[in-house]
């Protein structure tokens, strides 16, 4: 194994970080020796409407049901607003900007409040209530917040979807969690150009049954049809409503929100997150993986509609009374510069972001960001997928100046919050290795055949004790949960990841192990994206691998058969990219569309995807084992019609 020299924590920073080495290791240790007690107390930080007497039920094994704080009852809303209002009520909460860099409002945590507030009565008077679903088809604006705080209120669960989703992934996700109402806007705008949310909500709801009510922010003041009975305007709403809306009580075990993300099926699956857990886990990571102190101003880049922002833009933050900096638009828009001339606009003290907008940023040179100061950063972080080591020091010496640490978040939309992360006033860092394990989470390796491996090694990431911030069921589908995460290793929870652990006990994930693909950071099923393709008319059968790519990390790589009679042309091509992003959204977009005739399959049909794998990195001469393959004759045709 590489020996690599870490990196000290830099002395300015220890100077006034929560934690330090020896901190660290002694809190880690009681995390795991005594988890009732670490989690407990971390719980008891939180404000409980009846405090909780118990606080870890239930493992990994049989059907996993684990619950966190059972007994208590709590309110997201309270925890993020009200018990902030008598000493920070002024202090702002939202420091948004928009897609145009003059576009600009901020929110106090008392603005926040109110908004919160009457959107909840708001929705109490459209007869949504505690646990009904509520879906968020919103772009990245104070009203996102507003909405899902709003149904937190009053009991209800959020369904935020990506705005950059179609119609008919929004569609199918309103139809799995039957959402009762919808919080739209008129359009969105990101990078300058407009999307026609409305529109596109619209179309889904001609398909989507159970939402009775349509909130519709205006955002654009674009001409918006207008369902009379089902949409409301948000401003007339809010403006009509109470401003007093006493929350109301949830079990810790109540669902907060349910997220959809792509699995090794075609079904997206709605992962279920829990009020109680959820909440302790995100602010005590959020305190202490990015070292928050009162006053800090706080930037996560990621959409609202991802977990990212679900943990660590929202209740992480707002649940330590943070300021938080909000982004409507995109990296590069209207200059290189913009993310930078951000930080120095709102003096930003901890950026947030994925290594795919490291590199793309890395690729304009260094010239937008040295024109910015960024003397406000302390700290930097990346979350999503490994940073490679060149990003890494770009990010590093170019971005931060040599001086601020750069926490490398591993974790998941399932898990909640992070698994594995440096604390940067504790942890020497490594380039390219998210270091070692958050409290509470004990990460192992197993090889395929479950055995544990100890010591340095490679194999896959599982982890063997519950911890509160855990998704708790996939909706309506507990046995789907239990089969992904529980059934290969019993009595573990599977990430899907292969990682690599040092003679430092250092973690270096080294991507998924399972049918999935990472994109920009955004986890899309090879199968969910086969089943779009394969659905063109013109298709016979397709097979989806991912690739190497410069920016995204990795890149979509679509095998096609056509049908006999349809020729294989340009305009096809292009037509099946455009099928493939109305079906899921632009990030689905196949980077390559590679005609074949015929597909390497076994002897029972089974496409041989680890052979196109192989082919589609390029790695033609080491195609690895081909004795099963049934039409051995295919390859060498598919390896001759490989784009250079
Ligand atoms: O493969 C891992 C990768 O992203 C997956 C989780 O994706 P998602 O649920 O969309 O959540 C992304 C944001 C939390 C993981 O299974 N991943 C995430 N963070 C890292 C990572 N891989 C390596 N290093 C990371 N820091």
């Amino acid at each position: 194994m590489r020996p690599s020299a870490p990196h000290p924590v830099p002395a300015a920073f220890a100077a006034s970080a929560h934690l330090d080495e020896a901190g660290y290791h002694a809190l880690y240790r009681r995390s795991v020796a005594d988890p009732d007690g670490f989690w407990g107390e971390a719980a008891r930080a939180l404000a409980w409407t009846r405090p909780f007497t118990r606080v870890r039920e239930g493992d990994f094994s049989g059907d996993a049901q684990v619950r966190w704080f059972a007994d208590g009852t709590l309110n997201a809303s309270v925890n993020c607003l009200d018990r902030h209002l008598a000493s920070h009520g002024d202090r702002p909460a939202i420091l948004w900007e928009g897609d145009e860099p003059e576009d600009r409002r901020t929110l106090t945590y008392r603005d926040l409040h109110d908004q919160v507030s009457r959107l909840a009565n708001a929705l109490t008077t459209l007869g949504v209530g505690p646990g009904d679903f509520v879906g968020i088809y919103l772009p990245v604006i104070p009203e996102a917040i507003v909405a899902a705080l709003a149904t937190a209120r009053i009991g209800a669960v959020h369904a935020l979807v990506f705005s950059g989703f179609s119609a008919e992934s929004l569609a199918q996700r309103l139809n799995d969690c039957g959402a009762k109402a919808l919080i739209t806007a008129d359009e969105s705008r990101r990078g300058g150009r407009l999307v026609p949310l409305k529109r596109n909500a619209d179309q889904a709801l001609a398909e989507s049954p159970s939402v009775r009510s349509v909130v519709v922010v205006t955002r654009t003041g674009a001409e918006v049809p207008f369902s009379p009975g089902r949409d409301h305007r948000y401003e007339n709403l809010v403006a009509a409503a109470d401003p007093m809306a006493p929350p109301v009580a949830v079990g810790a075990e109540d669902p907060l929100f349910i997220l959809y993300t792509s699995g090794s099926t075609g079904q997206p699956k709605g992962v279920i997150h829990t009020t109680g857990g959820y909440l302790v886990h995100t602010a005590l990571s959020y305190k202490y993986v990015f070292d928050h102190h009162d006053g800090d101003i706080h930037w996560c880049t990621a959409d609202i509609a991802w977990v990212t922002a679900h943990s660590y833009v929202l209740y992480g933050p707002l649940a330590n009374a943070a300021t938080i900096v909000l982004f409507e638009g995109v990296p590069g828009y209207p200059t290189p510069a913009r993310f930078w001339e951000i930080v120095d606009r709102y003096h930003v003290t901890s950026f947030y972001t994925a290594p795919t907008a490291v590199r793309s940023l890395m690729r304009e040179g260094d010239a937008p960001v040295l024109a910015t100061s960024r003397h406000s950063l302390r700290l930097l972080g990346s979350v999503g997928e490994p940073i490679n080591p060149e990003a890494w020091h770009w990010y590093h010496r170019v971005v931060g100046g040599g001086r601020c640490p750069i926490v490398d978040t591993y974790w998941q939309t399932e898990t909640g919050a992070i698994l594995i992360a440096p604390i940067p006033g504790a942890t020497p860092l490594k380039p390219g290795s998210a270091t070692r394990p958050f409290f509470g989470v004990q990460p192992a390796l197993v090889d395929g055949e479950g055995n544990e491996i100890a010591g340095p090694g490679e194999g896959h990431l599982v982890i063997d004790a519950p911890w509160p911030g855990q998704a708790r069921t996939i909706h309506r589908d507990h046995a789907r949960y239990v089969d992904t995460y529980f059934r290969r290793f019993p009595g573990r929870y599977f990430t899907g990841d292969g990682a690599r652990r040092d003679a430092d006990g250092y973690y270096w994930l080294t991507g998924r192990v399972d049918d999935v693909i990472n994109v920009s950071g955004h986890r899309l099923g090879t199968v969910e994206l086969e089943t779009a393709i394969a659905s063109h008319p013109k298709v016979a059968e397709a097979a989806v691998v991912g690739f190497p790519h410069a920016i995204k990390g990795q890149g979509i790589y679509a095998y096609v058969t056509l049908k006999a009679e349809f020729p294989e042309t340009d305009g096809l091509r292009r037509e099946l990219i455009d099928w493939v992003r109305t079906r899921i959204g632009p990030i689905a977009s196949p980077d390559v569309i590679h005609w074949a005739s015929d597909l390497p399959k076994n002897r029972s049909g089974k496409i041989l995807r680890r052979i196109l794998a192989r082919i589609a990195r390029g790695e033609t001469d080491d195609l690895g084992d081909r004795t099963t393959v049934a039409n051995p004759d295919v390859i060498p045709e598919i390896i001759g019609r490989r784009a250079a």
